[in-house]
């Protein structure tokens, strides 16, 4: 289970970016994290995951403090981050086999995994080139494989879908379903509605810092009994008064109003 209790962080003396994020998250659970771009997701994971310490709060992967006991919580997940831009001098196998090797998967099972992984998303012909040569599509990719090399009950991850192609993004999405329905979690952060939409048991919506729903997709439907799409709903939630490009302006326009 990952409970998220109470996290506060501002950024120098800016607006705050997370404001008093509490939320849990069970086995079992593919869960989305929604939002306009700035809305707060990856300061919530990178706080999640230990990259930066909270101003305020704490979350507890499966009993073990991020804060105080950070060792064993980041034993416990995978973290897929939105810029995959660490490791550039590595060839791919050398990631995958540093990955691996940090999280003990024994060794005879190592090259098998890396193998059958890297071929399910096309990348095993690349594995010998340096990650520096990649696409950022590739990239993901190769980050994607390692978490799945991996392996750990709880996977994190910040906008997978962005630059993976369509057969990629689908094993990811089959994957993600596995992974969970093995009682594991799955929390992943996007800006598209669609993309949760298909996959999620659970989401939140965050909107300049804010936690403003947590429920099921059918949640957020009934939570207007008009009968607006999704979308209107989504981006109802998520305005900013004119501040960001989904006001109510632009969105009339959109819609010829
Ligand atoms: N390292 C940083 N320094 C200063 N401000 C930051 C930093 N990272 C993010 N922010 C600000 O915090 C807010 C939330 O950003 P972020 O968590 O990246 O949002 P999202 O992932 O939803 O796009 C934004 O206003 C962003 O400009
Ligand atoms: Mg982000």
């Amino acid at each position: 289970m990952i409970d998220i209790q109470h996290l506060h962080k501002t950024y120098g003396n800016a607006k705050k970016a997370n404001d008093d994020i509490t939320l849990q998250i069970y086995p079992g659970e593919i869960f989305g994290l929604l939002g306009p771009n700035g809305s707060g997701k990856s300061t919530l994971f990178k706080q999640m995951t230990g990259i930066i310490q909270p101003d305020y709060g704490d979350v507890i992967l499966n009993g073990h403090s991020i804060v105080s006991d950070s060792l064993e919580a980041k034993k416990t997940f995978a973290f897929v981050s939105d810029t995959p831009d660490n490791f550039l001098q590595l060839k791919g196998i050398e990631y995958l086999n540093f990955v691996a090797n940090i999280y003990q998967v024994p060794n005879k099972e190592k090259a098998q995994r890396i193998e059958s992984t890297a071929r399910e998303f096309g990348m095993y012909d690349d594995l010998g080139k340096q990650i520096a040569s990649y696409s950022h599509g590739m990239r993901q990719k190769i980050m994607v494989i390692g978490a799945l090399v991996v392996n750990p009950d709880i996977w994190i991850l910040d906008e997978p879908m962005v630059g993976l192609d369509p057969r990629s993004a689908f094993n990811l999405k089959n994957k993600m379903r596995e992974h969970a329905d093995k009682d594991n979690i799955v929390i992943f952060s996007t800006h598209v509605l669609e993309v949760a939409e298909q996959i999620v048991d659970r989401l939140a919506i965050i909107n300049k810092g804010h936690l403003v729903f947590v429920g099921t997709v059918d949640q957020l439907r009934e939570m207007n009994h008009s009968d607006k799409s999704l979308e209107q709903i989504f981006l109802e939630l998520t305005d900013t008064e004119g501040e960001n490009p989904l006001s109510q302006e632009k969105l009339d326009a959109a819609q010829g109003v």
